[in-house]
């Protein structure tokens, strides 16, 4: 079964994110979806064919992680955002950011240092399970460098596309308006 692309337009006309650049990201994410697919359909034919001693299964098979993880962490980005108003103290993700960070503040402080910090990826507050520590990863090229077992809670794009053409190079006023707009209970619900 193909992946196919959600629908994120009701998204537009979030405070401090114009039409054009999440239009231009929807298509982005659209053709990591696209992609994924080909990947996956191409490999699978590889693999009928017995042609997977090739270089080319090779390469199509590392070029997976990049396409699927493009689309996979797009779609939590999307979903973590439309929210309005700060988080709930009382939820399971405040509690557990407290018991890590020692406040929601510590992780706020330290979720925002990350973000801002030179190069261009992702920021992922990830749960681990193992321990039930709560980390803020850099995930610089998304098909490397995230934690096993751990569960993402909540993404925040900082890709270049993400906020250059409506913010330039100021990438801190972007931080200040995904903040403003996380979807709060979308990022507890993936507490597990
Ligand atoms: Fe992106």
């Amino acid at each position: 079964m193909p992946y196919a692309p959600k629908d994120y337009s009701k998204l537009i006309g979030m405070n401090g994110f114009t039409e054009t650049i999440l239009k231009n990201h929807f298509t982005l994410y659209q053709g990591y979806v696209t992609n994924t697919n080909k990947v996956l359909d191409t490999l699978d034919q590889m693999s009928k064919d017995g042609k997977t001693a090739t270089p080319e299964f090779a390469e199509l098979k590392r070029r997976l992680g990049w396409e699927f993880n493009g689309m996979r962490l797009h779609e939590y980005y999307f979903e973590n955002l439309g929210g309005s108003g700060g988080i709930d103290k009382n939820s399971k993700l405040a509690q557990k950011m407290t018991e890590s960070f020692g406040s929601y503040e510590g992780w706020e402080k330290d979720f925002k240092a990350t973000g801002t910090m030179r190069g261009i990826g992702w920021v992922v507050l990830y749960l681990d399970k193992e321990t039930g520590r709560l980390i803020n990863f850099w995930v610089n090229e998304h098909d490397v460098s995230h934690p096993a077992g751990c569960v993402p809670l909540l993404i925040m794009d900082v890709f270049e596309h993400a906020f250059m053409i409506d913010y330039g190079l100021k990438r801190a006023d972007y931080i200040e308006a995904f903040f403003k707009n996380i979807n709060w209970a979308a990022a507890d619900a993936r507490v597990k």
